[in-house]
């Protein structure tokens, strides 16, 4: 069964975790439709991880609408819809005013996303206020939010002093007073967020927050160890992804030189 916004609180007051992977592109988005992953995330790691960029902040609405497009047609199984999907608004898509914001989370949802992601909280008040009241589900994201890696000066822990933790703690309150329905953790100590977890009635999903968070997400190459060299104390690899396809790529090279692909039984 597609998960659905009322059912984020209801996870949590069941004491259910929700598992969130993120998705770029339509022939994964099949393998995870007949997954019980819960979510899937069109997130902005799409410009690094399909697109070879550096940082999230190469991410803009057209490049976040096309990924959502194909993880939409993907999780498709007979003509339904299988997963829930959620469009990460992409590096200062939501500071050039509330109606190039609005446009922006209105293209994501007729692309087939069903709730939108917005990092960081100072300034987006409005915004998340105005989506929500239009009918926009909103994610929020706090702690190590990417798109903030200059401000932050690199991709660090956030919140390891009282007063920042003070300061998150405020912020995530306010995330849900706004009316966001689930919360993304990123990269925080896992005391704080299970502070926070515990006094939110939204779910927290944590990425190297700790399990104190009511659901886990991962991106997907990093789960499936595509990158051996990417080791971040947080990460729990559940393929070696990089290693099964090296060697299916060596067999058909072999094969193919030495003549023993295809065989007969393979040919017309
Ligand atoms: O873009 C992304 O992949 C994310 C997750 C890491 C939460 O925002």
């Amino acid at each position: 069964m597609m998960m659905n916004v009322p059912e984020f609180k209801k996870y949590k007051e069941d004491n259910k975790k929700i598992t969130m992977v993120t998705c770029y592109d339509a022939s994964f988005a099949r393998v995870l439709s007949q997954s019980e992953i819960d979510v899937v995330l069109v997130g902005d790691s799409s410009a690094m991880v399909m697109h070879g960029f550096d940082s999230t902040i190469h991410a803009d609405p057209d490049l976040i609408s096309a990924h959502v497009s194909a993880v939409a047609r993907g999780s498709r199984q007979s003509g339904k819809e299988t997963k829930f999907i959620v469009a990460d608004m992409p590096f200062l898509s939501t500071r050039l005013g509330l109606e190039k914001a609005v446009q922006t989370a209105g293209q994501f949802l007729k692309s087939g996303a069903h709730a939108v992601k917005i990092e960081g909280l100072k300034g987006n008040q409005e915004i998340i206020h105005h989506l929500v009241e239009s009918g926009v589900p909103v994610m929020g994201h706090l702690g190590l939010t990417p798109q903030f890696v200059n401000a932050f000066g690199g991709m660090k822990v956030q919140a390891k002093t009282a007063e920042e933790q003070d300061v998150l703690f405020q912020e995530a309150v306010a995330f849900e007073k706004l009316g966001a329905f689930s919360l993304v953790l990123e990269c925080i100590p896992a005391e704080i967020a299970t502070k926070i977890s515990k006094r939110l009635t939204i779910p927290t999903i944590g990425i190297g927050a700790g399990v104190g968070c009511d659901g886990q997400v991962l991106v997907l190459q990093d789960l499936l160890g595509f990158n051996p060299d990417f080791k971040p104390k947080f990460l729990r690899r559940y393929a070696n992804g990089f290693e099964v396809f090296q060697s299916a790529f060596a067999q058909f090279n072999q094969d193919v030189k030495s003549g023993a692909y295809p065989s007969e039984e393979k040919s017309y």
